[in-house]
């Protein structure tokens, strides 16, 4: 009798403040903050994680009685409706505010349903996909229980030893604005404005800020960067996102300024909300509160303070505002008006996810079961993957292969089901893929004979390649037997196909490399495929440029394949057989040896410039001695089946007022066989300004369709936004004087005219 009593009086509860959503926000928000103790508030900041992952140290704190004491805001890394059910439960009718939880999760690139990575993505050029892709992801993460998702990425990334290009979208501040901005459309939806639907992610954006400069591309490593530098080419980014209506930003490991980021008053407030308008909430990356000690700033508490102070609403995974803030508040380091505006913001996304009206919106079991890998996400996914491709190289058209004859299909990544998806990938269920080789042999049925043999491990060294593959391994084997029976193998066929370079977890957090080289027993075997005289190509695994150096000099054809997802071996049919054409871009430079990092495109001239591709050493002059001069493959890169041709620029106007409009418009022509895809690009150069500015910067570009034989006029306008950079203090500057104007399939080759900007 008494059990029924309890149950039917917290569900009058229910009914009168959980499910009150009805209210306007700011009004439920304040009826509901007046209720909380300051324990109960701080509880709300607090940010631990389940059992599903772990991307760093371990917590234990339990946390259902956290969640029983009001102690837990929101849980990472639980997935599945029925944990995320259970966990929701608690909150909801155990805890004396009933105060539902948000569950986050980094769903990168797709969930059960992978897509490309980030930086692979990028490289289609296409942010209607990259939306696409994101839409998916959001429908089967939140089929799965999870609100909250913890990307996009929008670190621009110059140096390719750091294991989180795979993340981004590559080097190019406009290029990451777009994908990241268009990222966050795919996740949110109308979201932020309207309030989500149940298929809708609160997105995340990441991380904040220049998260992508780490000092030689090592993980959780120093940031020391001017103003200048940051305004101009590493926080367009972060702002494009922040304009798109991200709901929460997560801050950076890094330190800004000497400062961990988690504690900069003037990145987090200064800069994303008063400068930008953020009015989202403000998570800390996993125990960054706890490393502000380990850094040296001072004790836990002095760190809770700093942060707090700095903007940080919400602490992921340090406990420092559990263990701190009430301290804090008691000897004044810390107001309430700050923590009271922290818990607002962290309620409002509650609101805002509907979690007041119904907890459990993300909790549909029916959903679970069928709106993940469906065949609409998988045949979004196979699509998408074909337009990440980048094809460096296709001597004598040796792609695409003949659906006849016989097929060496050799190296350790051809049958790897658990490597197909790739880094970062928390929703995968790899035993639902299909290998490459399975996929070949579905694909060619009795037309023709696929042959396979692994040939070789990744490296040598045994335990380096277990460190490397991070729960995701590929068998070992006699390295010389190995390479034995793939040199006979290769023998017996027409044309070689090589599956070879990083295994899946060797790009990603924590996955920093010094030698970008093909791993050795990878290289070993693929100079035996060389050096048997058959043709050759090359698909390469990499979730980073990687250097493919002697690769360019002996291999027929190599096309960089990135990590492409659950649907890689459909794909990969679709563009090796020639049903589509290749249309993938790079987004990074390829160096040509690893000491050339950090490569980028759009670099300052220096005072003593040498041209890229120059061969012969120029003592007193910014070159190597040991290394030609510039990338081996520049940002923008990419062949195709079929050939195009530019026109020259034609310029509407050669001169320009600030409140006018030029536009620059090439003729493009198909010359070749195929129909294709171009992605045409508009840079543009400075030529003298009080503040110097890149030999090359980006400004726009067009994907277009031609079929084989059309032209078509591409157009791009310029406008003072386009011809304007930021000062030190984030203000935009537009100085009178020539502008180099340039369109061209890649940065390197590009068609130029002169435009001269005018004050009156
Ligand atoms: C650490 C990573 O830096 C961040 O990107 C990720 O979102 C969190 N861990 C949570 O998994």
């Amino acid at each position: 009798m008494k059990k029924t009593y309890i149950l039917l009086s917290s569900l009058l509860f229910l009914s009168t403040s959980v499910f009150a959503q009805k209210q306007p926000m700011n009004a439920f928000i304040d009826d509901l903050m007046s209720k909380m103790t300051v324990e109960e508030k701080i509880g709300q900041l607090n940010l631990m994680p389940g059992t599903d992952l772990t991307t760093g140290s371990k917590t234990n704190s339990p946390l259902v009685s956290l969640i029983e004491k009001g102690q837990l805001g929101a849980v990472l890394n639980t997935k599945g409706v029925a944990k995320i059910k259970a966990l929701q439960e608690v909150a909801v009718k155990k805890s004396r505010l009933h105060i539902p939880l948000i569950f986050g999760l980094d769903v990168i690139h797709g969930f059960q349903t992978v897509l490309p990575l980030p930086l692979a993505q990028a490289c289609s050029w296409n942010p209607q996909e990259v939306e696409a892709g994101a839409r998916m992801a959001a429908e089967e993460a939140t089929a799965s229980g999870i609100c909250w998702n913890f990307s996009p990425m929008a670190d621009v990334a110059l140096d390719a030893r750091w294991g989180r290009v795979a993340e981004g979208y590559g080097e190019d501040p406009y290029l990451t604005s777009v994908m990241a901005s268009a990222a966050v459309k795919g996740y949110q939806g109308s979201g932020e404005t309207k309030g989500y639907a149940a298929n809708e992610l609160m997105a995340c954006l990441k991380h904040y800020a220049l998260y992508g400069a780490v000092e030689a591309g090592r993980d959780y490593n120093t940031v020391d960067m001017s103003h200048l530098r940051m305004y101009n080419q590493y926080l367009p980014s972060y702002k494009a996102a922040v304009k798109a209506g991200v709901g929460s930003v997560m801050s950076s490991f890094n330190i800004v300024d000497g400062l961990p980021s988690t504690g900069n008053h003037w990145l987090l407030t200064d800069v994303l909300r008063n400068q930008w308008g953020f009015n989202g909430f403000l998570v800390t990356d996993y125990s960054s509160i706890n490393e502000m000690s380990t850094w040296g700033y001072g004790d836990q508490k002095a760190s809770t303070a700093l942060a707090m102070n700095a903007g940080t609403d919400m602490d992921m995974c340090s406990e420092a505002y559990t263990k701190q803030l009430k301290a804090c508040i008691d000897d004044g380091t810390v107001t309430m008006y700050e923590l009271n505006r922290a818990v607002r913001r962290v309620l409002e996304a509650k609101y805002k996810l509907g979690l007041f009206d119904n907890p459990y919106r993300y909790c549909d079991a029916k959903r679970e079961k069928n709106d993940l890998y469906t065949a609409a996400h998988r045949q979004l996914a196979r699509d998408i993957a074909a337009q990440t491709f980048v094809l460096l190289k296709n001597q004598n058209n040796l792609l695409p292969l003949k659906k006849s004859g016989s097929i060496a299909l050799i190296g350790p990544l051809a049958d790897s089901r658990n490597n197909l998806p790739g880094c970062w990938s928390t929703g995968d269920v790899p035993s639902k893929y299909t290998t490459i080789r399975e996929a070949m042999q579905r694909y060619l049925g009795s037309n023709a004979t696929v042959l396979y043999a692994q040939g070789s491990n990744i490296y040598d060294d045994s335990s380096r390649q277990k460190a490397a593959e991070f729960g995701r391994p590929i068998n070992r084997g006699d390295g010389q037997q190995l390479l034995n029976e793939a040199v006979a193998t290769a023998k017996k066929a027409d044309v070689i196909v090589a599956c070879l370079g990083e295994m899946a977890e060797m790009s990603g957090e924590s996955s920093a490399r010094a030698d970008l080289n093909m791993p050795d027993a990878e290289a070993r075997l693929l100079q035996a495929l060389v050096a048997t005289g058959k043709p050759v190509v090359l698909l390469n695994f990499a979730g980073r440029p990687t250097v493919l150096s002697w690769e360019a000099e002996h291999v027929q054809a190599i096309m960089n394949v990135w990590f492409a997802g659950s649907e890689t071996g459909d794909a990969l049919c679709d563009v090796l057989f020639g049903d589509k054409v290749p249309t993938g871009k790079l987004v990074n430079s390829m160096p040509r040896a690893t000491g050339q990092e950090p490569l980028y495109y759009n670099h300052l001239n220096t005072g003593r410039p040498v041209p890229d591709g120059n061969k012969v050493f120029r003592k007193y002059q910014s070159n190597y001695i040991d290394v030609p001069q510039g990338p081996l493959y520049p940002f923008g890169y990419g062949l195709s089946y079929t050939t195009y041709q530019y026109s020259g620029v034609s310029l509407s106007a050669s001169t320009m007022k600030p409140d006018g409009t030029v536009t620059a418009s090439v003729t493009v022509t198909n010359t070749g066989a195929r129909d294709g895809d171009e992605i045409v690009q508009f840079y543009i150069h400075d030529r003298y300004a009080s503040i110097l500015r890149p030999v090359k910067e980006l400004k726009g570009f067009k994907r277009i369709h031609l079929a084989k034989g059309e032209s078509k006029v591409v157009s791009f306008n310029i406008d003072a936004a386009a011809l304007s950079y930021y000062d030190a203090e984030g203000k935009p500057v537009l100085e009178p004087g020539d502008f180099d104007i340039m369109i061209g399939p890649n940065s390197k080759q590009v068609y130029s005219a002169k435009l001269t900007f005018v004050a009156q």
